[in-house]
């Protein structure tokens, strides 16, 4: 048998684009050999339950759901999470669960959405954001009473403080409020912070961690929670058409990921922040602070044509997404020093010809 394609050097070498772009390595293909072949629908798929409690084990979690997507998991936990609607849910403004996940927020959870711009610009506050714009379920009956709150963390590659995390959960649980976490790169925090998985799991009612994105498996979320909360999760996956039957073959890939590729992230965020000093040293306007494996240019304020920044990416053989600039373990070290000449080149052509046009945002 050829295997070429999973020793050959990963065609996800020069993708910036994401971290969602990793390709399956030899040993996860190896590790299917060991996928046990039951039904998962009927939970009886022993690999997945191995995955579901080894990733409960590791966030302090009683009870963890095997997941085609990150979507499919936050929607899911949303809808778990709140009951019976007019209701709210706070969130920021960028937050995937608000702008990437097709409206199921409105539409899956019947809830209105409360999007909040972060007053410090990277993440909300109690003080400064949730209290302003909390509505209490207290009689009024115009209103939409906010019933749960989702971080993200990380948010834009953006650590999510626990202080901060502590004092909305202590509010939450005041006031009768859910609080999910998108926590699809929560591994990059964790590696970031050395903080536990399960220290900052404590504080949410509900935590989806993705295993394809930073982790490199090909498909695959864990939702974690309490049992019940688990129970109720799997009734609404089987719903939404996500039962999936022998999902050992996934689920043997997703352990080998978690196994091999979390101890890789700390090079992976190094070079996205040398990546970050890079530009900063070249006079290259940021969006924000680079602390895990994402690097933001901020095309307004540089003047560099959005267009023009992807076609010199494309012109030294490499990806990316208009400003954003995302590591993975895979990125080979010629695309890492590529990158630092594609910024280079487009800063000084933006110095040459400055774009007026205004830049693409996706919100
Ligand atoms: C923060 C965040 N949450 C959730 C998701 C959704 O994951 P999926 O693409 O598996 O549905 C993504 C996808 O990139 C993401 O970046």
């Amino acid at each position: 048998m050829d295997f070429s394609n999973f020793t050959n050097q990963s065609p996800a070498h020069n993708e910036f684009r994401s971290d969602t772009f990793t390709t399956p390595t030899l040993s996860m293909i190896q590790s299917l050999a060991k996928a046990t072949l039951g039904d998962s629908v009927y939970n009886e798929d022993k690999t997945t339950i191995e995955l579901e409690e080894k990733v409960a084990k590791m966030t302090g979690k009683p009870a963890g759901l095997f997941c085609v997507s990150g979507t499919l998991s936050n929607q899911i936990a949303m809808r778990v999470n709140l009951m019976q609607p007019p209701y709210s849910i706070l969130c920021d403004y960028r937050s995937h669960v608000y702008i990437d996940e097709a409206a199921g927020m409105a539409t899956l959870c019947q809830a209105m959405p409360q999007p909040i711009i972060p007053k410090n610009g990277i993440y909300l506050t109690l003080e400064d954001d949730i209290l302003p714009n909390f509505i209490p379920d207290d009689g009024e009956i115009h209103v939409a009473p906010t019933k749960l709150i989702c971080l993200e963390n990380t948010n834009h590659g953006m650590i999510f403080p626990i202080e901060e995390i502590k004092k909305i959960s202590e509010f939450c649980k005041k006031n009768d409020v859910r609080l999910h976490l998108d926590g699809a790169r929560l591994w990059n925090a964790h590696v970031a912070t050395g903080i536990p998985l399960a220290e900052y799991c404590q504080y949410f009612d509900s935590v989806s961690l993705c295993l394809s994105k930073t982790l490199g498996a090909p498909i695959g979320t864990v939702l974690v929670a309490d049992k019940k909360f688990i129970q109720k999760a799997n009734h609404f996956k089987k719903q939404n058409g996500g039962g999936i039957r022998q999902s050992g073959i996934l689920t043997s890939m997703a352990i080998t990921a978690i196994d091999e590729n979390l101890p890789k992230l700390k090079q992976t965020h190094e070079r996205a922040k040398e990546l970050g000093k890079f530009c900063e040293d070249n006079g290259i306007i940021l969006e924000h602070p680079v602390e895990t494996n994402m690097v933001f240019v901020d095309l307004n304020a540089n003047k560099i044509d959005p267009e023009k920044f992807v076609e010199i990416a494309k012109k030294h053989d490499v990806n990316i997404y208009y400003g954003r600039i995302v590591f993975h373990y895979q990125i080979s070290e010629e695309s890492f020093q590529k990158s630092k000449k594609v910024v280079l080149e487009a800063i000084q052509y933006a110095r040459e010809h400055p774009f007026e046009g205004g830049s693409i945002h996706k919100y």
